[in-house]
């Protein structure tokens, strides 16, 4: 078959390896791809939310099958516009409808739908520009640290965790006033929480669903966890503290009723869901839900699936998931996010990159990289990741810092500590 794979990260590259491998495919094509996913398939010069573009593409190429890799195409409804097409119809998009990707569009509706499902979350309640008084007189019954999230998509960047009342008051009227702009007219204010986070990934086709492994990603700058927050340095998959008995209450309490409580409420969902689960005295509660898998997540959990990921596909477009096995690599996996100097601040780009060929026995995934007169050059914050297999977390720490060194380009930066404190 032919597939279209939607991005250009290096979740997208992860994939792509991983699509690349299966025996179903005839023909990969990404759009638009980077530098690394043009060896794994053939980059297409398109936009993931030119839904015009991708369907002269799709029917010109005669694509069996849409992956879309990154939220904004899904939010913007690619699925519907595929099925709601006479032409396009019959092409399965692995990902949900406009409705269903709310869940990671909106933090109210996603509150709001946990609690309708008795599924395990934070304390709420939002607020927006005719019920900011109501909202300051609510932090005053909530203790330090203040959570205040922007209900809409802001790249990472609308979540605020506020030492003081006072700074909290002060963010809550600067949010309600246009600081986000439109993402921010509604904010949910909810109750810290406080644990270890882990990225729990499922793929379902609306009725059954297959759980991948689990990892946990390095989401600051610096080593120790200091510093600003940024796309993601890392990950690590096992998670130690996701043992059996965790994943068994994450499956019942968590898993099991968002798929339900999806098919319950009629949203069509055939794709991946992302859990942010943080583990409070032992118990999974959600942070977060996100309809696209997480970067660098992926880069770990490619690796350790075993199975082929086209075949769950294929279970999610006609609804037999229920039959496909899933397989897991018992390794232990560390990706490492090599990025550029200055990042998650302002950062130059198109520096020529070297010693790629050099990696040995490692995974090399594309994240910011472009190709200019057929060198491969920097062209984002996050460049390139460097995954590695250990027999513990450890091994596989040491092998991704050990080849990840003979990666250079100007102002490279990139953690050393990933997965050390678990
Ligand atoms: P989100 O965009 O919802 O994932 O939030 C971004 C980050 O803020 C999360 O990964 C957590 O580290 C943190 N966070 C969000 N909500 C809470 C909460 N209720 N308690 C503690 N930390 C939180
Ligand atoms: N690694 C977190 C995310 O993809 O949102």
């Amino acid at each position: 078959m032919k597939i279209l794979l939607l991005g250009s990260g290096g979740r997208e590259h992860a994939l792509a390896w991983k699509i690349a491998q299966s025996k179903k495919v005839e023909k990969l094509f990404i759009a638009p791809g980077n530098a690394g996913t043009a060896q794994e398939g053939e980059n297409v010069n398109l936009k993931a939310d030119d839904f015009e573009g991708i369907k002269a593409f799709v029917l010109e190429n005669k694509v069996d099958m849409v992956v879309v890799g990154p939220e904004d195409p899904l939010v913007k409804g690619i699925y519907d516009y595929f099925k709601n097409d006479d032409a396009l119809k019959n092409i399965p998009v692995i990902g949900p409808s406009k409705q269903g990707a709310v869940l990671e569009g909106s933090k109210d509706f996603a509150k709001g739908f946990m609690q309708r499902h008795g599924i395990p979350t934070a304390a709420y309640r939002t607020f927006n520009g005719n019920t900011l008084e109501e909202g300051l007189k609510f932090l005053e019954t909530l203790k330090a640290p203040y959570v205040l999230k922007a209900d809409g998509l802001c790249a990472g960047k609308g979540v605020l965790i506020l030492p003081t009342l006072e700074e909290a008051r002060k963010e809550l009227k600067e949010m309600l006033g246009g600081m986000f702009g439109q993402a921010s007219a509604q904010v949910v204010i909810e109750e810290y929480l406080s644990g270890i986070e882990c990225s729990v990934f499922v793929l379902t086709d609306g009725k059954n669903y297959k759980i991948l492994p689990e990892a946990k990603d390095y989401k600051r700058i610096g080593e120790g966890d200091t510093g600003l927050n940024t796309g993601g340095m890392g990950s690590v998959s096992p998670v130690p503290f996701a043992t059996k008995e965790w994943m068994q209450k994450v499956e019942d309490r968590i898993i099991r009723p968002t798929v339900d409580g999806l098919a319950e409420e009629g949203i069509d969902y055939k794709g991946f869901i992302f859990f942010g689960l943080i583990n409070v005295e032992g118990e999974p509660m959600v942070i977060e839900y996100n309809v696209r898998m997480g970067d660098p997540e992926t880069e770990s959990v490619m690796l350790r699936l075993k199975s082929d990921l086209v075949d769950l596909f294929e279970g999610v477009a006609t609804q037999t998931l229920e039959n496909r096995s899933i397989e897991f690599d018992p390794r232990s996996v560390v990706c490492v996010m090599m990025v550029s100097g200055g990042y998650p601040g302002a950062y130059q780009k198109g520096f020529p990159i070297k010693g790629i060929d050099q990696v040995e026995g490692s995974q090399v995934f594309h994240a910011g990289t472009a190709l200019s007169d057929g060198n491969v050059v920097t062209a984002g914050g996050r460049v390139i990741a460097v995954s590695s297999y250990g027999g513990n977390k450890q091994e596989a720490l040491e092998k991704s810092f050990r080849e990840a060194q003979k990666i250079q380009f100007e102002g490279k930066y990139f953690r050393s500590d990933i997965g050390a404190d678990l």
